[in-house]
């Protein structure tokens, strides 16, 4: 196949303060290659954070960086934003992404999630008018294809079958996505990641919450048995799959990334008490103490597997992260930045936390 011919140069990344997309910007900024300009447009909710940047925005700030605080939904401002712009290039990370909140307050998943993603399908459709050196990559989760059994993995034909709040909303947008292409033959591409994990990821999480709760001698609470699986993938991988979608994927194409890291909850738990233990030089047995089974999530998935065949054949991705040294890594990012900790967790927070873990 010819690699297609995308222009890469203004390159618009929704949610690019969040986790994800901050890394994203972080790591394509690193790469000798990348010879364009990010306009990182983000409406800063709880989870977006202009500090995760902050390092970028002093070195490319009004030359290479240019930061817009903006919701999604809002059509005016994306159409301006394309046409100040001369956007070539979508990468839509933005969204509500926490399951737990989905449950409790299912609203604006579907406002940012699905009519977000549809604002900005209908503005790239507007600004590009049939143009085939654009393209509109949409970031999307594992979790839109439901839970698995105890064998078999996803691949990108497996059926849609979600089951939160935050999953149906994903799945919503994807199929925006995907209409389209198929519709109006707009450039776009999907990518369905699994778990990440890394630096800048918002304490709700669950790696960031246990190192931080064991930091502070609190309950490390496990949902139901602690047998559920999780696919867990290095934040940079995840991205570096992101690029080499954007820059070689075929229009109207699916690609799946995974860890190839299935690991139960409790075990990822343990391996965390461990590796804390070691770097603070004591017995992993006393912070072991602190794990507490809480309350089952309502409807949680009991594993996801990814396949990722199709990305490592057609683009050449691989892993280049273990997860032993990634997880040791970001514990240590943690413990090392505790300013950073201290900026995102605000009192409406652990309010809210306080509220909803529940003793089984
Ligand atoms: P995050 O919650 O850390 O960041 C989301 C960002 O989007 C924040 O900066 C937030 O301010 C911004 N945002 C939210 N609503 C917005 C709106 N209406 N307008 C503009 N900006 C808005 O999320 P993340 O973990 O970085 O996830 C990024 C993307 O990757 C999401 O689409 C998510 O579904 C997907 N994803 C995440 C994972 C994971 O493990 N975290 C795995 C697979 C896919
Ligand atoms: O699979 C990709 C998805 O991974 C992304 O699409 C989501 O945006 C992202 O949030 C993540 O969803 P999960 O629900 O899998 O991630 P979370 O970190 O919330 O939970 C991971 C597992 O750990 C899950 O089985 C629930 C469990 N858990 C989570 C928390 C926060 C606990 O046992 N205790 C906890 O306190």
């Amino acid at each position: 196949m010819t690699a297609p011919k995308r222009k890469l140069q203004s390159i618009l990344v929704t949610g690019g303060s969040g986790f994800i997309g901050s890394n994203f910007i972080r790591w394509l900024f690193n790469k000798p290659d990348f010879t364009g300009r990010i306009i990182n447009l983000d409406a800063l909710t709880y989870a977006g954070n202009p500090c995760n940047l902050a390092d970028i925005d002093e070195t490319w700030g009004q030359s290479r960086y240019f930061f817009h605080q903006g919701d999604i939904t809002e059509t005016e401002l994306v159409r301006d934003i394309f046409s100040q712009y001369d956007i070539d290039t979508v990468v839509h990370f933005a969204a509500e992404s926490h399951v737990d909140r989905s449950i409790h307050g299912p609203a604006e998943f579907i406002q940012t999630n699905v009519m977000g993603t549809f604002i900005l399908l209908e503005a790239a459709r507007e600004h590009w008018r049939g143009r085939d050196d654009v393209l509109f990559h949409h970031i999307s989760t594992d979790e839109v294809y439901g839970s698995l059994g105890k064998t078999g993995k996803f691949t990108e034909t497996s059926p849609y079958d979600p089951r939160s709040p935050y999953s149906a909303s994903k799945a919503g947008g994807d199929h925006f996505a995907s209409a389209y292409f198929h519709t109006y033959n707009l450039p776009v591409t999907i990518s369905n990641c699994s778990n990440n994990y890394g630096p800048y990821q918002f304490p709700e999480k669950l790696i960031p919450l246990m190192i931080l709760n064991m930091d502070a001698g609190k309950p490390l609470p496990v949902y139901g048995d602690g047998m559920n699986v999780r696919d867990w993938v290095h934040v940079d991988d995840h991205n570096d799959g992101v690029w080499r979608v954007i820059k070689g994927g075929r229009n109207g194409r699916t690609y799946n990334i995974g860890g190839g890291n299935e690991q139960h909850n409790i075990d990822v738990v343990k391996t965390l008490c461990a590796v804390y233990a070691e770097l603070k030089g004591i017995d992993h047995r006393e912070i072991e103490k602190l794990i507490s089974f809480v309350k089952d999530r309502p409807g949680h998935d009991r594993r996801y597997a990814i396949d990722s065949t199709r990305i490592r054949r057609e683009l050449g991705w691989k892993h280049s992260v273990s997860f032993a040294s990634g997880l040791r890594r970001t514990v240590r990012w943690y413990l090392e930045n505790k300013d950073w900790v201290e900026t995102v967790r605000t009192g409406e927070y652990r309010r809210w936390l306080e509220k909803n873990y529940e003793k089984r």
